[in-house]
């Protein structure tokens, strides 16, 4: 895609965050200007702006196939709605039934999940985080061994944000509600991308989010299955069915549920076309830079994904030399630069300094054109070069590149 304000530039970070689709821009317009009512109030204005957000619900609702628009509440975005669902869903819980007093996630969360998780362990909650195999896949078994009646809930991610594993939530689920425990799942890499039924699956609760679909920023979705009761955690006027106070983000929320039609209807055209270019990547990196290794599963991986180490490099000097060269890329979660901290998701695959400092995520979509993974390639292999060049080692990985 031409980037207006930086032609020559390659996009491949849209698991950070996607463009957004012109339709979806058009629909959000006149809900920045002259649609402004509130959708509370009972005059023509609030009525309008009201029919809007219904509609937007509904589109939400059919993209993961709920089976009522009641279903969604709208947040400000996927950290939100995680925290909602864990604290909301893990206190109400434990209120009816104090024994419940147990929350079983994963060591590879992102920290959306990992911190609420922390707050409920202040709170007085039990946390256990379960391992991950070394292509980042919870084991099902794993689940069912520390299973118990003291079980509240299990929050489990639908896809990895790093290394794009898709976990095997059919089983997950099962395995949880043998324990009366109720399931939440973190979908915001996944939902849009891949075919996400939370009534087949029987999940409880169900993060999304919309600027990972090419929608904006600021607004998501809690799925709630019906009849499910969770205590809000932003208290006010009642919206959103009381679980989520607050004037609603019309404009977000309208782009959201267009977003969320669009992914919908292109689903098929989606998961084909960016996994052709991932493949396509992935298979010349393989090929062409020595020493490279793709992490993560092969097959169940959402579409838009490659993970990569390439030992004796830095991943922080490779963003940079990629950036300077016209490529944006990432190590792997945004949320954690700010941090400065190790990835978590690969030190529980195992992974050793080194490997964990080679690291870098490419991740792709509909705006990328063939011509432009093809440079990404050529500056990647000529940059991977580079810096192991400079590298006190280097003799230990250029023997199969000169
Ligand atoms: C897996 C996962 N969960 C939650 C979030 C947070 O979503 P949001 O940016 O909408 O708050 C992200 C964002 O990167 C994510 O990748």
């Amino acid at each position: 895609m031409i980037n207006k304000d930086h032609p020559q530039y390659v996009y491949l970070d849209t698991a950070a965050s996607t463009p957004v689709t012109d339709e979806v821009v058009a629909e959000m317009l006149p809900f920045l200007k002259e649609r402004y009512g509130n959708p509370s109030s009972i005059h023509k204005f609030g009525r309008e702006t009201a029919r809007a957000v219904h509609l937007a619900r509904k589109r939400v609702a059919e993209m993961i196939g709920a089976s009522s628009s009641r279903q969604i509440v709208f947040t400000s975005g996927g950290t939100e709605a995680n925290n909602l669902a864990l604290k909301g869903a893990a206190m109400c819980v434990k209120k009816k039934m104090p024994e419940k007093n147990m929350i079983i996630t994963s060591s590879i969360e992102h920290d959306a999940v990992l911190e609420p998780c922390k707050d409920l362990k202040d709170g007085g909650f039990v946390v256990e985080h379960l391992p991950v195999t070394n292509e980042g896949l919870v084991r099902p078994s794993d689940l069912e061994n520390i299973l118990s009646d003291d079980v509240a809930l299990v929050s489990i991610m639908y896809a990895n944000n790093e290394i794009g594993t898709i976990q095997p939530i059919k089983d997950l689920v099962k395995i949880t509600h043998q324990a009366d425990a109720l399931f939440h799942t973190d979908a915001v890499q996944a939902a849009g991308k891949i075919p996400i039924n939370v009534k087949s699956l029987d999940i409880d609760l169900m993060s999304l989010s919309s600027h990972k679909i090419n929608g904006p920023k600021g607004i998501g979705a809690l799925y709630v299955r019906s009849n499910l009761e969770i205590f809000p955690i932003i208290h006010g006027g009642g919206q959103e069915w009381y679980v989520r106070s607050g004037t609603e983000n019309v404009p977000g929320i309208v782009g959201f549920g267009k977003a969320c039609e669009l992914a919908h209807q292109r689903m098929k055209h989606y998961q084909e076309y960016v996994a052709s270019l991932r493949d396509y990547v992935i298979e010349r990196v393989l090929k062409e830079i020595p020493q490279s290794r793709l992490n993560g599963l092969i097959t169940d991986r959402i579409p838009n994904n490659a993970h990569f180490t390439f030992l004796g490099v830095n991943g922080e000097d490779l963003i940079i030399k990629l950036d300077e060269n016209g490529i944006a890329a990432s190590t792997g979660s945004a949320c954690s630069v700010k941090k400065q901290k190790q990835s978590h998701v690969l030190k529980a695959m195992g992974f050793s300094y080194e490997e964990i400092t080679g690291s870098l995520r490419l991740s792709f979509g509909m705006h990328n054109t063939r011509d432009e993974v093809e440079k990404a390639v050529e500056v990647l292999s000529r940059v991977v070069k580079e810096l192991r060049n400079l590298s006190p080692f280097k003799s230990k990985y250029l023997t199969e590149m000169s």
